[in-house]
């Protein structure tokens, strides 16, 4: 019985959108190959992809006793990897979001000590647990969207105890929980209330005590930095990416967000793996990271929540031969959600990305920009199963129904992990 419990076939699925293809990111006009199959299939053995094929071709193949799934006509794809979040923290910024509909601008909340400081207030006097439980209920939103992996980063601590007790979280939540966390150190996201108008102590901090800290326990893969120069400016920044890289942590960063700092040229410079947001960059910035094959990372729903416009321009970084990744930002102040789906009805409606390109860059290329390119991202045979059943029967449903949820049954190495529950027809 064990043994046949073990595998699982996935027949009769409508499109199986199994992204296979080189084995890297995907650039230019790959972005719209979905190698789709129709009437797919999958048979899974022990959590991982045996076999992809049509439903006739592996239902030929199986042995007595595989458990089957029926897809019913559906559309079945990979997990969505969400490749920059900031999941724990603790309250909400509701009172400043009511704020920003009178007219009150993010940075102007942030001068005035709101922001990220108010979260940072609220997560240093949360404990480990309550702080855990917030980011459970999270987690279970990420899942109910249809997202299997999500990098996690920092940066509401912005202590040495607060920052290790955030990553601290992020663990156990990896640990006994899906979707599957990788962790980010970003203790340069702020300067806290108690360094104001001594920032370069604060530098100081994170780069002689937190980086050896979180290096030492192997609490992060990757150190970010909010390189913006009110906050971080690109010298700065620069001083806490070598510090960094020279703990052995690979490097992302908040890019040319608010404004064009020359930050993109600086994760260029450092061989970082991604600048993200990159919503002030032009025409010299996008060549600089596409010679240096730094994979951009739009958040278009922190620009639709914060409503100042400005999306980052997706096309002329196709065109110039980025691997786009899209992302949800999930955060309490600039973005408050955590769904994929909405963000590729953004990404479709203002950046003027195709649906097709809207999920290889939340799915094959955010998996590369996590370094896991090899075991998630696309349905092939070695890759974990990590597939998600959506109710529709074409995949631009997905990004052009908005605000329904339309995955309806979500698996990590071939176990559901959610099911929506039938409650009407
Ligand atoms: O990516 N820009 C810096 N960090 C976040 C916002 C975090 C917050 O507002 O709490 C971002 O948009
Ligand atoms: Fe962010």
């Amino acid at each position: 019985m064990e043994a046949e419990s073990r595998s699982l076939a996935v027949l009769n699925c409508g499109e199986l959108l199994t992204l296979a293809g080189p084995a890297r990111p995907r650039v230019r006009d790959e972005l719209k190959e979905l190698s789709i199959i129709k009437d797919g299939a999958m048979l899974v053995r022990d959590g991982v992809i045996e076999r992809v094929g049509t439903t006739e071709e592996v239902r030929s193949e199986l042995g007595p006793g595989n458990k089957i799934l029926d897809g019913a006509g559906r559309v079945v794809l990979p997990g969505f990897v969400d490749a920059h979040t900031h999941p724990v923290f603790a309250g909400t910024r509701v009172d400043e979001f009511e704020l920003r509909t009178t007219g009150t601008t993010y940075e102007q909340i942030a001068e005035r000590g709101g922001g990220i400081r108010s979260t940072v207030r609220k997560t240093r006097a949360a404990s480990e647990q309550e702080l855990f439980d917030g980011a459970q209920r999270y987690s279970s939103w990420f899942l109910r969207t249809g997202t299997t992996t999500i990098e996690a980063k920092s940066g509401y601590g912005l202590s040495v105890e607060d920052e290790l007790k955030v990553l601290r979280v992020i663990r156990r939540l990896g640990e006994v929980h899906s979707p599957a966390y990788v962790p980010t150190f970003l203790g340069a996201h702020e300067i806290p209330d108690e360094y104001r108008g001594k920032a370069s102590e604060y530098v100081n901090l994170v780069i002689n005590e937190m980086l050896p800290a979180v290096a030492k326990l192997g609490l992060a893969e990757y150190c970010d930095v909010f390189c913006e120069p009110k906050v971080f400016d690109v010298a700065t920044s620069r001083r806490i990416l070598q510090a960094a890289r020279a703990l052995g942590l690979k490097l992302r960063l908040h890019a040319d967000q608010l404004s064009r700092s020359g930050a993109a040229e600086l994760a260029a410079e450092m061989n970082a793996v991604t600048a993200d947001h990159l919503e002030r960059i032009d025409n010299s910035g996008i060549e600089v990271l596409a010679a240096a094959r730094v994979q951009p990372v739009l958040l278009p729903a922190s620009v639709y929540t914060l409503g100042t416009g400005g999306f980052a321009p997706a096309r002329k970084m196709i065109d110039a031969g980025l691997a786009v990744v899209l992302a949800t930002d999930f955060n309490p102040g600039s973005s408050p959600t955590p769904s994929l789906p909405f963000v590729l009805s953004i990404a479709c409606t203002h950046m003027r990305m195709t649906p097709a390109e809207t999920l290889t860059a939340t799915t094959v290329n955010a998996a590369y920009s996590l370094g896991r390119g090899n075991c998630i991202g696309s349905l092939e045979p070695g890759k974990r199963a990590d597939f998600v059943i959506h109710d529709c029967r074409d995949y631009r449903e997905i990004s052009y129904f908005s605000g329904i949820e339309s995955a309806e049954a979500v698996f990590v190495g071939g176990e559901v992990v959610f099911r929506r529950s039938q409650t009407s027809a």
